[in-house]
């Protein structure tokens, strides 16, 4: 059985009638990774923040969500806050969106864990801590103390990485993860998504304009355009004979750009495709 399963996920705007997203299936299983690509605009971001129900009022949608075999339109939006974290943990792309600006983020973190663990004050202390560093956040504890604003986008979005790692959910939807992120960052961000999904089976959503990112993470890929699928296969299939030509002309914009990177390099350095 699929851990997740979205079908016929239609996300429209109330006031206009515009449809933003047009009917998209699509399951992932355990321990699965699915990207999702295609160019600003195409309606990602409400894709997933439609399966938290988190988007925006004025913003509608319909369709089947089930989590293990559990259609989540059954909830009340109590019991999705209590779903929300523990079972589908999303990573926003706008990390100051995702934090409440009053609140130091230790706070923050501390009132969203103890919703779903009943860990004392010292164990989640560790825990994030631990997350924090292995994201490459350094000085955790002083991150705590802080507020929102006093961070940076790309630590506002380690800093919910790393409470995606504690909480250990069996979704991990992350929307742009490592776009604010430097490439060692980057990559070691992904290790710490590999390392939950091979520990914990978690599936992951991920969002990514880097195809590289893709590549070396995704088992399947989903392309959108337009608020459509246009193409959805292996990963391996995706990169090596796409079918869809926008499918096509975003794999070759990127080798395009890996090749000229390598030239610019002199060719002395090898650069991961
Ligand atoms: N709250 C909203 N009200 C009305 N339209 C919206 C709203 N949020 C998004 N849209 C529209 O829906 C479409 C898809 O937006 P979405 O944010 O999902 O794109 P995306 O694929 O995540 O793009 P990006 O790569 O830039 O993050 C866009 O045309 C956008 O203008
Ligand atoms: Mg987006």
């Amino acid at each position: 059985m699929s851990m997740l399963e979205v079908d016929q996920l239609k996300i429209w705007e109330e006031r206009s009638g515009r449809v933003l997203v047009h009917g998209s299936s699509f399951r992932l299983s355990r321990g699965e990774c699915l990207a999702v690509v295609g160019e600003s605009g195409s309606g990602k971001s409400l894709t997933c923040r439609s399966l938290v129900r988190l988007n925006r009022k004025g913003i509608r949608q319909t369709g089947l969500i089930a989590l293990n075999g559990l259609d989540l339109s059954m909830l009340s939006d109590k019991e999705m806050r209590r779903y929300r974290g523990r079972r589908l943990c999303m990573i926003m792309q706008n990390g100051m969106s995702a934090f409440d600006p009053s609140r130091p983020i230790g706070s923050h973190l501390q009132a969203t864990l103890s919703v779903h663990y009943d860990w004392s004050r010292s164990e989640m202390e560790a825990k994030l801590t631990a997350a924090m560093s292995a994201v490459g956040l350094r000085e955790p504890a002083s991150v705590m103390r802080r507020y929102p604003h006093e961070l940076s986008g790309g630590m506002l979005q380690r800093v919910m990485i790393s409470l995606a790692i504690v909480l250990e959910p069996d979704v991990i939807i992350a929307d742009e993860p490592t776009t604010a992120l430097d490439a060692v960052t980057a990559y070691e961000v992904v290790e710490q998504f590999e390392g939950v999904r091979n520990r914990l089976g978690s599936a992951i959503i991920f969002v990514s304009h880097d195809l590289g990112v893709v590549r070396r993470i995704a088992d399947n890929v989903l392309v959108m355009k337009d608020g459509e699928i246009v193409e959805r296969g292996a990963t391996r299939d995706i990169f090596a004979c796409a079918s869809h030509p926008y499918t096509r002309y975003l794999v070759s914009s990127k080798e395009a750009l890996t090749r000229h990177y390598k030239q610019l390099m002199g060719g002395a350095n090898d650069v991961e495709g």
